[in-house]
C-alpha cells in the first residue's frame, strides 16, 4: 500500500519567537515543518522540529528551491520594532515588503497552487476609530511597520485577484507567553514588548526598589494606562495549523484577527506579574510615547467561525509560562 504522503509545510521565519512555536504545532499535527530563516533575529536551536535552511527572503534562488514542492508557505519573517522603523524605514519597507514581494513572485512562478499564510498584525489598524476591531475596521496603520504590513496584505489582495493566490492573512494581537514543554520561547534582542521586559527586569534585579518605566498614566482607558489585548502565543500558533488545513483542504484565502477580545491594561499586566512571580514591583511613570492608541481590543468572531479556532489559554497562564520560560533562558535577566 501506498504511504499518503505527508504535506510539506514551509515555515519563513520559524527560527522567531511566533515562527518557532508554529513549527512545534505543525510537528505536533503530524506534518513536516522545513524553517527557511536568515537568523537575523532568530535563533538556530529554536528550529529544532524538521529541517533548517539557513537563507534569507531576498534570495530568490533560495526562495524557488525551498517553496517548489511544498504544499503551504507560513510567511512570519519580518522586522517588527515599531520605534525603528520609524527612524529607519526604508530596512522596513526593504525586509518587510520588497521582500515578501520575492516571495510572492516565486509562488507565482514555481508554485501556484500553494497556499500562503501570512503573519500580519494589529498595527495595520492604526488609531482605532471604534472598539471591537473586526476584519472590517478601516486600516490607517500608523507606523512604517504597520504600513509594511498592510501594504503586503493588499498586494496579496491583487495577486489573489490576478494569480488566485491562496492566501490567508492573520492579524495577531501581542504574542506572549511560551511553550509549556520550557524548550521554545521569547528571546527578542533587544527586547522592546513590555512583559518580557518586565520579566527580564525582574531577573536583573533582585532587589524591588529599582523602578521599571512605564510610558503614561493620563490615557482615557479605566486606570489611566493604555489597555492591550495578549494572546497565549501557543493559541496563535494552532490557529496556524487550522488555517493550514483549510488551505490543504483547497479553499481560497481570507483574512482573521487572532486576539482573546479581552484587554489588559499596562498596571493590570503589572499586578498580575506581581501575583505570577511573587515579586513586588516599584513603577515610575514616563511621558506617553508617541502614537500610541489609548486602547486595542479585538473581535475575533470569525476566526471563530470559520477557522473554528478558540484561544484555550488565558492571561495568567501566559505569563506564568514566559515567567518559567526567562527564569531558564535568562536567569540573570
Ligand atoms: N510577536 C508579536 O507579538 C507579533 C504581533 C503581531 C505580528 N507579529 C508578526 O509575526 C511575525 C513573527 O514575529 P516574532 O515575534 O516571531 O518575530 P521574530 O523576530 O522573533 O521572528 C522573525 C524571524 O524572521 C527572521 N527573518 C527576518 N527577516 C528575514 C529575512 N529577510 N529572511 C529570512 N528570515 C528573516 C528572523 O531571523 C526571525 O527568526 C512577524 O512578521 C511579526 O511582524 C508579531
Amino acid at each position: 500500500m501506498v504511504k499518503p504522503r505527508i504535506p510539506q509545510i514551509l515555515v519563513i521565519g520559524g527560527a522567531g519567537y511566533v515562527g518557532s512555536h508554529i513549527c512545534a504545532s505543525i510537528f505536533s499535527s503530524g506534518w513536516a515543518p522545513v524553517v527557511l530563516d536568515n537568523l537575523s533575529y532568530g535563533h538556530r536551536d529554536a528550529a529544532r522540529f524538521g529541517p533548517f535552511i539557513h537563507g534569507s527572503t531576498q534570495d530568490i534562488l533560495t526562495l524557488s528551491d525551498a517553496i517548489r514542492d511544498c504544499d503551504v508557505v507560513i510567511h512570519c519573517a519580518a522586522y517588527m520594532y515599531v520605534e525603528e522603523s520609524v527612524k529607519n524605514p526604508a530596512i522596513y519597507y526593504r525586509n518587510n515588503l520588497s521582500y515578501s514581494l520575492n516571495i510572492l513572485d516565486v509562488i507565482r512562478r514555481a508554485n501556484p497552487r500553494v497556499g500562503l499564510i501570512f503573519s500580519s498584525s494589529c498595527a495595520v489598524y492604526g488609531q482605532p476609530p471604534a472598539l471591537p476591531l473586526n476584519e472590517d475596521s478601516p486600516c490607517q496603520p500608523i507606523s512604517p511597520y504597520g504600513r509594511s504590513k498592510w501594504m503586503v496584505e493588499q498586494i496579496i489582495e491583487d495577486y489573489a485577484r490576478a494569480y488566485q493566490l491562496r492566501a490567508i492573512r492573520l492579524r495577531y494581537f501581542n504574542a506572549v507567553g511560551a511553550d509549556e514543554s520550557g524548550v521554545i520561547g521569547e528571546d527578542h534582542n533587544p527586547e522592546l514588548h513590555l512583559i518580557p521586559q518586565l520579566l527580564r527586569h525582574l531577573l536583573r534585579h533582585k532587589s524591588d526598589k529599582v523602578a521599571f518605566e512605564i510610558h503614561g498614566d493620563d490615557y482615557p482607558t479605566r486606570d489611566g494606562s493604555p489597555i492591550r489585548e495578549y494572546i497565549h502565543v501557543c493559541d496563535l500558533a494552532e490557529a496556524h495549523v487550522l488555517a493550514t488545513h483549510k488551505l490543504l483542504d483547497g479553499n481560497s484565502g481570507d483574512v482573521f484577527n487572532l486576539g482573546t477580545g479581552k484587554g489588559t491594561s499596562v498596571l493590570e499586566v503589572i499586578q498580575t506579574v506581581r501575583e505570577v512571580t511573587g515579586r513586588d514591583i516599584d513603577i515610575q511613570i514616563a511621558t506617553r510615547r508617541p502614537g500610541d492608541p489609548a486602547e486595542l481590543v479585538s473581535d475575533f468572531n470569525k476566526a471563530q467561525q470559520i477557522l473554528g479556532w478558540v484561544p484555550h489559554r488565558d492571561f495568567r497562564q501566559a505569563i506564568s509560562d514566559a515567567w518559567t520560560w526567562h527564569k531558564h533562558r535568562h536567569p540573570n535577566g
